[in-house]
């Protein structure tokens, strides 16, 4: 079979996108598979580059630029491709590997793509994958589930156009600072701002607005940061916690991805009560979304113990230092086998929806 590994993106996580797609070529077990990477650049080129046969050397391997087809066929030039249209990828006996962050990627719509192409695709449908990006969305349905959160405010930039002085007083008047303003479609930290008083919280949502018209004002609290994998469709794992030692309060993008300053405790030290359940939340968290394939779960854990949800990513990093794979390892499974069971995931999602959709008929 032929695995299409898409990677890059328009989104902010494209450099890790890349490391996570590297990653992911060097663990396939070539002798069951072959890859065709397909990088997306940062202006939204469909790239297509020469299959690997084996795990490719470098990750700026993968960083791939237009050649003429004359100069790519050589094959002399690994990282040259040629410039594709996204329907172009349809193929029979594939599998696509969306390993895409963040809006155009993680939120439904590459997923929608790839329902339309009749793919299978490696990770969360096309609800699920809206259903996490979405702040204010995933809010609703794990307050549905029980799941404890932070106390927050949402609204919409038209609400915030009309009723600045109401929206300010309803979050001042039910939460206290510092808050954190956050777009309610992004990740990776972007456009996300930790104020403390009217003034910044006034400047925050203003900036926060650049990225997306729904935003949510949330109460900061003073807490560590734990992570949960899960892997599967109906039949749910649960990896062990994960956590991360923080050595500042607030990470923003640089230090998450290029200062990499972060690191983990695996397994986090916590009473096995609690570690329950943490785990018990991200299970019900994944259901609360529809979750399929893979998402982590993040949350936070106060001194005295109590246990928030922050938020659930549904194609998370995988790179070397990623969280999402070193909790499967630490859990007993390792980088590749983790792979290869994701792809018989997407194989079987594909079945069965293949098959509902016969019996439709
Ligand atoms: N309510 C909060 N209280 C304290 N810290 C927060 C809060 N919300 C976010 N943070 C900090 O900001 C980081 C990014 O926020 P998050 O909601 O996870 O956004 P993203 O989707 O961009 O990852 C978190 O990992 C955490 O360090
Ligand atoms: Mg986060």
């Amino acid at each position: 079979m032929k695995i299409i590994l898409l990677y890059g993106g328009q989104s902010a996580e494209h450099d890790i996108s890349i490391i996570s797609a590297h990653n992911i070529a060097q663990s396939i077990m070539y002798n069951l598979y072959t890859v065709q990477p397909v990088y997306i650049s940062k202006t939204g080129q469909w790239i297509k580059g020469p299959e690997l046969k084996q795990p490719s050397f470098s990750d700026q391997q993968l960083i791939l630029t237009i050649a003429d087809q004359a100069e790519w066929s050589e094959g002399n030039h690994p990282s040259k491709g040629v410039a594709i249209r996204p329907g172009d990828i349809q193929e029979e006996e594939t599998i696509v590997f969306p390993v895409l962050h963040g809006p155009n990627g993680e939120d439904g719509t590459i997923q929608g793509f790839l329902e339309v192409l009749n793919m299978p695709y490696v990770g969360a449908g096309i609800t699920a994958s809206a259903n996490g990006m979405d702040k204010i969305i995933s809010k609703a349905l794990f307050t549905q589930m029980g799941i404890p959160q932070v106390p927050y405010v949402s609204f919409n930039d038209i609400e915030w156009q009309k009723q600045q002085e109401e929206l300010i007083q309803k979050a001042e008047g039910t939460l206290l600072y510092p808050l954190f303003v956050k777009p309610a479609n992004m990740g990776s930290s972007v456009g996300i701002s930790k104020v403390q008083d009217k003034e910044s919280l006034i400047q925050a949502v203003e900036e926060a607005l650049h990225y997306d018209r729904r935003i949510v004002v949330e109460q900061g609290i003073q807490a560590e940061e734990c992570e949960v994998a899960v892997l599967g469709n109906d039949d749910i794992h649960v990896s062990c916690v994960g956590h991360l030692i923080k050595k500042q309060d607030f990470y923003d993008y640089s230090e998450k991805y290029v200062n990499n300053t972060v690191e983990m405790e695996i397994p986090a030290q916590l009473p096995d009560n609690i570690t329950q359940t943490i785990q018990d939340y991200a299970r019900k968290a994944y259901l609360a979304i529809d979750g399929a394939g893979l998402s982590r779960v993040d949350f936070f854990v106060t001194a005295s113990q109590d246990i928030y949800i922050n938020e659930i990513n549904t194609m998370p990093g995988f790179t070397q230092y990623s969280m999402y794979p070193s909790l499967w390892q630490a859990t007993g499974l390792e980088f590749r086998d983790l792979v290869e069971e994701l792809l018989q995931l997407a194989l079987r999602r594909y079945e069965s929806r293949t098959s509902q959709s016969q019996s439709q008929e």
